[in-house]
């Protein structure tokens, strides 16, 4: 499958049901690098707890959320966060050519569930700053089994619909518009958590 013809596939989805999803948007090579990457950065205690609330008005509060991250940016020279960046780069110009979506910026950090933890149901989309336009998580969970837990629980129209978060899938949606959360992980879950803006 060529670059572009993935890029369809996870549109086509999201075009279809709302809920784009395709397991091979990020190659193996690079997704088994990145895992690395952020194992490393865990062992390094680089992750700090993620809040709830915008740049202003943060508040950590574990019983809503109890994910660690840790901001990409290509000022860290990683070849990795980079190559990812670059695919990111391709993915919202193609978006904006064959859908008109007029995306002008992203950003996505690398998150890791510990064993317990979890993610109470929310939207994405802050009541005071609507830039952050499509919601994207590509999962780094090597050999994740039924029974581990932490699925990604969409909720539409009164129905659940859950998503395990095995290797390479990439899920794809409006942040303004479903709500959903993550199930307790029975055991560590990372992934690579974004945002496609318009700023
Ligand atoms: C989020 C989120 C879902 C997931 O970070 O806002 O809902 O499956 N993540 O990790
Ligand atoms: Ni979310």
């Amino acid at each position: 499958m060529t670059l572009q013809e993935t890029f369809n596939t996870l549109i086509d989805s999201y075009i279809n049901d709302k809920v784009g999803i395709t397991d091979n948007f990020l190659s193996e090579v690079l997704t088994s690098h990145l895992i690395s990457n952020l194992k490393l950065l865990y062992a390094e205690k680089q992750l700090i707890s993620a809040g709830i609330g915008n740049e202003k008005v943060t508040v950590k509060d574990a019983s809503v959320r109890g994910d660690k991250i840790y901001w990409l940016d290509r000022s860290h020279n990683d070849p990795y966060e980079n190559e990812f960046l670059d695919l990111m780069d391709q993915f919202v110009s193609h978006l904006n050519s064959t859908c008109y979506t007029g995306i002008t910026g992203y950003e996505f950090h690398y998150t890791l569930y510990e064993k317990g933890s979890f993610y109470k149901k929310h939207l994405d989309q802050f009541r005071n700053n609507g830039s952050r336009q499509y919601s994207m998580i590509m999962y780094l969970n090597a050999n994740w089994q039924e029974g581990d837990g932490g699925e990604l629980c969409i909720h539409q129209n009164g129905n659940m619909r859950k998503i395990a978060p095995t290797n390479g899938r990439s899920v794809f949606f409006k942040s303004s518009e479903l709500e959903h959360e993550v199930l307790v992980t029975h055991k560590p879950r990372m992934s690579i958590t974004g945002w496609l803006k318009i700023n």
